[in-house]
C-alpha cells in the first residue's frame, strides 16, 4: 500500500516531501516520485527506493512552495519507471498521486481512448488523471470541481493529491477506504497516509472521512464531501513525538519495537489494570456491558499477525468467560456469506486499522446489527472510527513491516477482555482472576529478562539461517504462538516454515521430518506438557532438529532437544506473551544472518489497504 505526501506553505517543498516518503516508505518501497508546482509541473520519479529517487534529483534544486510525493507498492502495473507515480495528463497540466485500487479503471480507460486519450503506463491511477482531465476540459470548470465529478464516477479505494499547473496555490486531496490525514500547521499544509510525516511540523491534525475531499489554498482548508456539501473538520491533537518514530540507536526498527515491548505492553494495561487492587477497568467493554454479558458469540476478526492474536483471543474468551467464540480470516468472512446475528460481538483486531478486508468485514457486520468492538493500535484509523467502542493498544508507532508488539498489545488487550467479562460473569473463580491479574503485571518485567538473554537466540539462529524449511509446533495457547513464529520467519528471512498444532503432525507434516528440518516447539510446563514430550520424541525419532521454547528449570525436554531456551513460568493463558518473544529474535537473527532486510522485507508492506 503506498505512501502519500504533499505540502503547501511558505517553506521548500522538496525536503519535507522526501523526509515524509522516507517515514512513509514502510507501506511500500517499489518505486518513488515528486511533483512541485512553480509556474510549471515539475514531475521526477523513480524505480526503487526514496534514496533512489534523491539519486535521480541530484544537485537540482527543485525550488517550489508547493509539492506532492509518493512511494509505491504496486497493485496495477509492475515497479518501473513509467509505472511510478506521479501520472500526469495528457497536457501535462495536472498531476496525480495515488494510495488505492480503482477497480473500473479498464473501461473508463476504454471510453477515454476513444475521446483519444494515450496512456503511457499500466497504472489504473493514470486513468483517473486522464479522467480528471477529460471532465475539466467537457465542462470548464476548476480542477476541484473536476476532481469531485470524476471521483463520483470511479469505483474502489483511494487516497489521493491532485495538483494544477493552472491554479497554482492549490492542492487537492480526496480518500474513500485509504487513510489520508491532514496537518494544520502555521500558514502551511501537510497531506500523509498517516501521521508520521507531519508530527515534526505540527499536532493539529484533521483526517478526512470516506468520500470527503479537502481543497487547500493558502491559509484556507476547505472539506465537502462528494455531493458537494461542506464539512467542518474535526481538528484533533496528536498524541506522538518525533523520538516515536526514530530507531533510538537501534540497527532496525524491527529490533527497535521487540526491545519496546516490555514498555508496550505496560502502556496496553496502563489505565486499565490496577494490579495491587486486582482492578481492570474496560471502559470500552462498560459502554456496552450487557450487550457483551448478553452476547451469544464473540466473532474475532482480522489479518496476518491480527488473526493469530485473534486465535488466542477465542482460547482467552471460551477458557476465561466461557462466551462461544470464533476467529475468522476477515478477507474470507467478508465473502462466504456468513452468518451474523444481533447478539454477535464483532472484536476487529487490526494494528493500523486500515486493513481493506477487516473494514470490509466489519462494516458488513455492522450492517446486521452486530456491536463492534475495535482493537487496533493507529489512533483515529478508520477501523477504529467505524467501530462502536474499542480499546487502543497505546503501542506507539510500529515501523516494521513485521508485527511484534502490536501482536503482544493485543493478546494483553485480549486477555484483559477476557478475564474482565469472565470476573463480571462469574465464570472465573477470584483466586483465578486474582492470579492472573499479578500474572499480567508480572510480565513487562519476565519479558525484560528474556530479552536480557536475547543472544543466546543469535547462538541457536547461527546453526540454522541457511536452512530451507522450518516447522514450529504448539499445543493449546500455544499452537498460535507457533503460527506467528512460522509467520515471522517466513515473511523476513523467507524461509518456508509452517505452524501447526503438535498433535496434528502424525497427520501429515511428520513426513517432512528428516535431518534437515528444523522444529521449533513451544513446550512449556502446561496441562499438555507430557504430550508435547511424544511429539518431540517423535520428531527426534526422524532426526529432525529439535528447538525447544521451554519453562525455566525444565531438565526433561534439555535431554531431548537439540537446543533450549528457557522463558520465566507463567499462568498458562498468559504463555503466549513470553513465548513469542523468542520466536520473533529467532526470525530477527536469522533474516540478518540471511543479509534481508527485516523492516522492509520484499513484497510485503504495513498496511494492506486494498484487497
Ligand atoms: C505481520 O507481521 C504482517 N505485517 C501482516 O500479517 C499484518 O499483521 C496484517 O497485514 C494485518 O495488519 P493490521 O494488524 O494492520 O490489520
Amino acid at each position: 500500500m503506498c505512501g502519500i505526501v504533499g505540502y503547501l506553505g511558505k517553506r521548500q517543498a522538496l525536503p519535507i516531501i522526501i523526509k515524509g516518503l522516507k517515514r512513509l516508505e514502510y507501506r511500500g518501497y517499489d518505486s518513488a516520485g515528486v511533483a512541485l508546482l512553480n509556474g510549471s509541473l515539475e514531475i521526477v520519479k523513480k524505480k526503487g527506493k526514496v534514496l533512489d529517487l534523491e539519486n535521480e534529483i541530484g544537485e537540482r534544486t527543485l525550488d517550489a512552495s508547493v509539492g506532492m510525493g509518493h512511494t509505491r507498492w504496486a497493485t496495477h502495473g509492475e515497479p518501473n519507471d513509467k509505472n511510478a507515480h506521479p501520472h500526469t495528463s495528457t497536457d501535462g497540466k495536472l498531476a496525480i498521486i495515488h494510495n488505492g485500487i480503482i477497480e473500473n479503471y479498464s473501461s473508463l480507460k476504454k471510453e477515454l481512448e476513444l475521446n483519444g486519450h494515450n496512456f503511457l503506463s499500466d497504472t489504473d491511477t493514470e486513468v483517473l488523471i486522464h479522467l480528471i482531465e477529460e471532465i475539466k476540459v467537457q465542462n470548464k470548470c476548476t480542477i476541484e470541481e473536476a476532481v469531485r465529478l470524476a471521483l463520483n464516477e470511479v469505483v474502489g479505494a483511494y487516497a489521493i493529491v491532485v495538483l494544477s499547473q493552472d491554479e497554482e496555490r492549490t492542492l487537492i486531496a480526496a480518500r474513500k477506504g485509504s487513510p489520508l490525514v491532514i496537518g494544520i500547521g502555521k500558514d502551511e499544509f501537510f497531506v500523509a497516509s498517516d501521521a508520521t510525516p507531519i508530527i515534526e511540523y505540527t499536532n493539529d491534525v484533521t483526517y478526512l472521512n470516506d468520500k470527503e475531499m479537502a481543497i487547500i489554498k493558502d491559509g484556507n482548508l476547505v472539506v465537502k464531501n462528494l455531493a458537494n456539501v461542506v464539512k467542518t473538520p474535526f481538528i484533533q491533537k496528536l498524541e506522538l513525538d518525533l523520538e516515536d518514530i526514530e530507531k533510538g540507536g537501534y540497527p532496525h526498527f524491527m529490533l527497535k519495537e521487540i526491545f519496546e515491548q516490555p514498555k508496550s505492553i505496560r502502556d496496553a494495561m496502563r489505565g486499565r489494570l490496577v494490579s495491587r487492587e486486582h482492578h481492570l477497568f474496560m471502559s470500552g467493554i462498560d459502554q456496552y456491558l450487557n450487550r457483551f454479558i448478553n452476547a451469544e458469540r464473540m466473532l474475532l476478526i482480522g489479518c496476518g499477525t491480527s488473526w493469530h492474536a485473534g486465535l488466542i483471543g477465542e482460547y482467552l474468551f471460551e477458557d476465561l468467560a466461557r462466551i462461544p467464540t470464533e476467529v475468522e480470516y476477515a478477507s474470507e468472512f467478508r465473502y462466504r456469506n456468513p452468518v451474523i446475528r444481533d447478539k454477535d460481538i464483532v472484536i476487529a483486531i487490526s494494528q493500523s486499522g486500515e486493513t481493506a478486508d477487516t473494514l470490509a468485514a466489519i462494516e458488513l457486520a455492522k450492517s446486521k446489527g452486530s456491536l463492534i468492538f475495535g482493537v487496533c493500535n493507529a489512533v483515529g484509523s478508520s477501523i477504529a472510527r467505524t467501530a462502536d467502542a474499542g480499546a487502543y493498544l497505546h503501542a506507539g508507532p510500529e515501523i516494521g513491516v513485521a508485527s511484534t508488539k502490536a501482536f503482544t498489545s493485543q493478546v494483553t488487550i485480549l486477555a484483559m477482555m477476557a478475564m474482565y467479562l469472565g470476573l463480571k460473569k462469574g465464570t472465573i473463580p477470584l483466586n483465578k482472576f486474582q492470579e492472573l491479574i499479578h500474572g499480567l503485571d508480572s510480565v513487562p518485567d519476565k519479558v525484560s529478562k528474556i530479552l536480557a538473554k536475547g543472544d543466546e537466540i543469535l547462538e541457536i539462529s547461527k546453526s540454522f539461517y541457511k536452512a530451507s524449511n522450518f516447522l514450529y509446533l504448539g499445543r493449546g495457547y500455544n499452537f498460535p504462538v507457533a503460527l506467528e513464529g512460522a509467520l515471522k520467519l517466513k515473511e523476513i528471512s523467507y524461509i518456508h516454515a509452517e505452524g501447526y498444532p503438535a498433535a496434528e503432525m502424525k497427520h501429515g507434516p511428520i513426513a517432512l521430518i528428516d535431518e534437515d528440518m528444523p522444529v521449533v516447539f513451544i513446550a512449556t510446563k502446561d496441562s499438555s506438557y507430557e504430550k508435547v514430550i511424544s511429539n518431540i520424541q517423535e520428531v527426534k525419532a526422524r532426526k529432525g532438529k529439535v528447538i525447544a521454547i521451554v519453562t525455566e528449570g525444565d531438565t526433561e525436554i534439555k535431554q531431548m532437544a537439540d537446543f533450549t531456551f528457557e522463558i520465566p513460568s507463567i499462568a498458562d493463558p498468559l504463555v503466549p506473551l513470553l513465548a513469542v518473544v523468542p520466536l520473533q529474535l529467532l526470525s530477527y537473527h536469522i533474516a540478518i544472518l540471511r543479509g534481508c532486510n527485516v523492516d522492509q522485507p520484499r513484497n510485503l508492506a504495513k498496511s494492506v489497504t486494498v484487497e
